[in-house]
């Protein structure tokens, strides 16, 4: 089975061709990412009409290298899978108006997929994980804990109540004058900083549902970083430091409760699965692995270019519900909000 996929909900235009093997198993034959942080980095965030437009100018020779890299060509196809949400609107409208366009020239069958369930479901790709896992989905738009118990079966023990992980890591990095995305120049800036030198606050630590809150610790992070101007290259370094540490006691505390709340919901977990762009974060992943061992468990988090947003994780999500005999029509809306 090779499907198509195709993810336009934010600020990466990809395609990908998947494939399944014998076995069962995912092998991704290409994965096409351009990313448009360039085009939005003078505004410290994505713009939702530039990124539209930027899906529009790329998508259709990003599909053609998608199935050359490939080796194939649209016949060679069982399915096409796009993501229709949750995302912005115009950029998923460009997606899912190129997705339906193919399967309906080509005859192959359409897979609307949630970008969410995509980021869920990764695992099962790179590491044939069984259900049911704990999945922490934390990435730019959602922060989320996630009894994944098959496909489409999904139990929410928990979420932010404000910021996601990555936005609060965007804000910050914006606050301290750091490039855009910000999580990945917060966490370089922290390998050169003390942890313990600002006693941020950890929101949430303790308490019954294992929801988040990040809005308080980037207030709380402003406020020092406002008492100490005019910053210096190490007064930044210790306040990322001091921030990537907060959010990690708090992550690893959010986690402990769900993994307690997940028994009684879903029965025991193969796995604790960090995905999301968060989830490269290094100092993350090695506190979660270092939890995830203590609950017998293993840590499974995508390989680096699978974590952010991409085509393979669409792809693979379309297998997973065309092995099913799930599929969508053209009449499939396009949803900028879409929970699961
Ligand atoms: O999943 P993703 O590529 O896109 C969506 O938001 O759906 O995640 C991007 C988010 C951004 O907020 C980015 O700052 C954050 O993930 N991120 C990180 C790291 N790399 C990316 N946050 C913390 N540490 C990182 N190394
Ligand atoms: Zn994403």
């Amino acid at each position: 089975m090779n499907v198509l996929g195709i993810e336009t909900t934010c600020d990466e235009t990809a395609a990908a061709i998947v494939t399944v093997e014998e076995d069962g198993r995912g092998a991704i034959l290409s994965n096409e990412v351009l990313s448009q942080i360039a085009e939005h980095a003078a505004y410290g965030g994505v713009v939702p009409e530039i990124a539209a437009r930027a899906h529009v100018e790329v998508l259709d020779r990003l599909i053609a290298r998608a199935l050359a890299n490939a080796g194939m060509a649209l016949a060679d196809l069982d399915g096409i899978a796009v993501a229709a949400g949750p995302g912005l609107i115009g950029g998923v409208l460009v997606g899912l108006v190129t997705g339906k366009t193919l399967a309906l020239v080509s005859r192959k069958p359409l897979v609307a997929v949630n970008h969410l369930e995509a980021h869920a479901l990764t695992a099962r790709l790179t590491d044939g994980l069984a259900f049911p896992y704990l999945l922490l989905l934390a990435s730019g738009g959602h922060t989320q804990l996630v009894a994944v118990k098959g496909v489409g079966e999904y139990v929410r023990l928990g979420g932010t109540i404000d910021d996601a992980i990555g936005e609060a890591f965007d804000k910050v990095a914006k606050l301290l004058g750091l490039a855009y995305p910000g999580g990945p120049e917060v966490e370089r800036a922290a390998e050169g900083g003390n942890p313990e030198r600002f006693a941020l606050p950890r929101p949430m630590l303790g308490r019954r549902e294992p929801n988040f809150s990040l809005s308080g610790l980037k207030t709380a992070l402003r406020i020092e970083a406002e008492r100490i101007a005019p910053l210096t290259h190490q007064d930044v370094a210790d306040l990322c430091a001091s921030f990537q540490a907060a959010v990690v006691d708090v992550v690893v505390d959010r986690v402990r409760v769900a993994l307690r709340d997940f028994g009684p919901v879903a029965g025991h977990p193969t796995a604790l699965v960090a995905a999301g762009g968060v989830a490269a974060n290094g100092a993350l992943r090695r506190a979660l692995a270092y939890q995830a061992g203590e609950a017998g468990l293993p840590l499974v988090a995508p390989p680096l270019p699978l974590c952010g947003d991409n085509g393979a994780m669409i792809a693979w999500a379309g297998i997973e519900r065309l092995r099913l005999g799930l599929t969508d029509d053209i009449t499939a809306p396009a949803r900028p909000r879409w929970p699961f």
